[in-house]
């Protein structure tokens, strides 16, 4: 695709990485009771993988805070387009997004969700623009440190685009 810059991970790097997080929070859950919330629609393709990785029992939920707008800039105002059916009361609750940018989504959820009084509260995410924190929110599972560039694929768009990607690439905005 020629609207594409650079790859920046490639399906097997990803393939891998996904492996290696399964396996810790296999590790670290097990006898735990574990919910997955995968934030829509970002994280649909990490979850999808990575669930797959993860070798204890857990349950599976849908989170979509308000969109992040059409570009690559953000309107900055969070609310909660769709939330989670399931109680997380008493459940070990991880928050799964593709991608950690100003913090700012991330710490909405968490907040939201540990108002209703979870066992634990925890992120993973593929990919973290460690540069670009506002919010100082603990992830506990991160995949790949990235650049401050705006990426696309594996879930994340722009403008809607390429989402379906199977790797992480720059595009040219
Ligand atoms: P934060 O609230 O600033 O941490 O942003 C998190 C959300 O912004 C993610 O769930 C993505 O939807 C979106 N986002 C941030 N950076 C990128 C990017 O480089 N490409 C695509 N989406 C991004
Ligand atoms: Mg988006």
């Amino acid at each position: 695709m020629n609207d594409i810059q650079e790859v920046l991970l490639d399906e097997q790097s990803i393939a891998s990485k996904v492996r290696e997080l399964g396996e810790r929070i296999s590790h670290d859950y097990a006898g735990r009771d574990l919910m997955l919330v995968c934030i829509l629609k970002g994280a649909i393709t990490f979850t999808a993988d990575l669930m797959r990785k993860i070798e204890i029992p857990a349950t599976l939920d849908f989170i979509q805070p308000s969109s992040y707008g059409n570009a690559a800039v953000s309107s900055r105002k969070i609310t909660l387009k769709k939330d989670i059916e399931a109680d997380v009361a008493g459940r070990h609750v991880l928050l799964v997004d593709c991608i950690i940018d100003t913090g700012e989504t991330m710490d909405f959820l968490m907040k939201r969700l540990r108002d209703r009084g979870p066992a634990s509260m925890e992120g993973a995410v593929l990919l973290d623009k460690r540069s670009r924190r506002v919010v100082d929110v603990p992830v506990k599972y991160i995949g790949f440190e990235i650049p401050d560039r705006f990426v696309v694929g594996y879930g994340l768009d722009y403008a809607q685009k390429y989402r379906t990607l199977p790797y992480v690439a720059v595009v040219r905005t």
